[in-house]
């Protein structure tokens, strides 16, 4: 059977089989609550993460292809060991995760930098008490994880780092209030010369002059993740730069990031030939709403980062000036 590609064409095919069954306009035009992002992370059970380990492999985030395959779980390691390339050129001896998640990036750093502190924050309590007793099982002594919202940076009063990163968790301040409040609270918890490196999605630069399909597959990825709208590098780099940071590196992964998010499309694409049951499960349940989410998120997230027409996937590492 021949393999569907990422087209135009293609996209409009995909956009009417959601259409028949979800109200998309009504989907992209309602905004996100304050609550969701914890309420939808709540909703996933260990079950669940269990689930997706054995077909991502570890961490909450996406896996990067590499050049040459190396083990089936190696995808999600690219992000954290990207980061451990900046600890050890600039020789850090103190690194804070904002929304750490399981604790999964900063407990494989902790291993791989025995002499350097980690802290990790996460707005999530179940997922920090994880984190926590994972330490705690496998005795990383220079690991310690709390609670704290990323706007507010308040967990570890009167600590500061060389180093700050994120892993697709900054991508939910999707207001500029919000990214201020960050990048404000970053800014003091940064030693002079350190580090903030951001792994993430982001809305394309080109999003203004992409299709109006591509545009509205990226507003319903966006809903899907329970994002209002995720923030473009270049939000970043206006926040960055008014508050005396400057960049020194702005790295494109999107075709690395590209396959596996084809590969989430066609499970998606396959799922949604289901309509009758979709319907039937769409009406019971909070645990319906949450898959159909996920499903909305995959089956549109392929085609809005196309040519890289309404997102994304990249590194950006902001560095405070002295
Ligand atoms: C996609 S997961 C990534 C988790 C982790 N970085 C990883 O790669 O395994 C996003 C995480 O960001 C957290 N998060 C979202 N908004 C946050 C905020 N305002 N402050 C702190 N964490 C936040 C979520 O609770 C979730 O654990």
């Amino acid at each position: 059977m021949q393999k569907r590609s990422l087209t135009r064409a293609v996209l409009t095919q995909d956009l009417a089989q959601l259409h028949k069954l979800f109200d998309l306009v009504d989907i992209v035009s309602t905004p996100v609550g304050p609550n969701k992002v914890k309420a939808y992370y709540n909703a996933i059970t260990a079950r669940t993460y269990k689930l997706l380990q054995i077909f991502r492999g570890p961490g909450l985030h996406s896996t990067l292809c590499l050049p040459a395959p190396i083990l089936r779980n190696a995808g999600t390691s690219v992000q954290p060991l990207m980061v451990l390339e900046k600890i050890c050129k600039s020789s850090c001896k103190s690194v804070l995760e904002i929304g750490c998640g399981q604790g999964y990036c900063t407990q494989l750093l902790a291993v791989l930098c025995p002499d350097v502190v980690f802290k990790g924050i996460d707005v999530l309590d179940q997922h920090i008490e994880v984190a926590k007793q994972c330490s705690l099982a496998k005795c990383y002594e220079n690991t310690e994880f709390a609670v704290c919202d990323a706007c507010t940076l308040d967990a570890f009063e009167g600590q500061t780092f060389d180093l700050i990163f994120a892993v697709e968790a900054l991508c939910y301040l999707d207001n500029s209030q919000k990214r201020n409040d960050f990048i404000t609270c970053a800014s003091k918890r940064l030693n002079q010369g350190g580090y903030l490196v951001i792994i993430d999605g982001f809305r394309s630069s080109a999003f203004e002059e992409t299709s109006p399909e591509q545009q509205m597959a990226m507003r319903i990825a966006e809903r899907g993740f329970q994002i209002n709208e995720m923030p473009t590098k270049s939000a970043w780099k206006s926040h960055a730069s008014d508050l005396n940071f400057h960049m020194t590196q702005d790295l494109d992964l999107t075709a690395e990031v590209l396959p596996f998010c084809q590969q989430a499309w066609r499970v998606a694409r396959f799922i949604l030939n289901f309509t009758y049951l979709i319907r039937m499960a769409g009406m019971c349940s909070a645990t319906a709403k949450k898959a159909s989410a996920n499903l909305l998120a995959a089956a549109t997230t392929a085609h809005a980062c196309r040519n890289r027409g309404a997102a994304e996937y990249g590194m950006l590492t902001l560095q405070m000036k002295n």
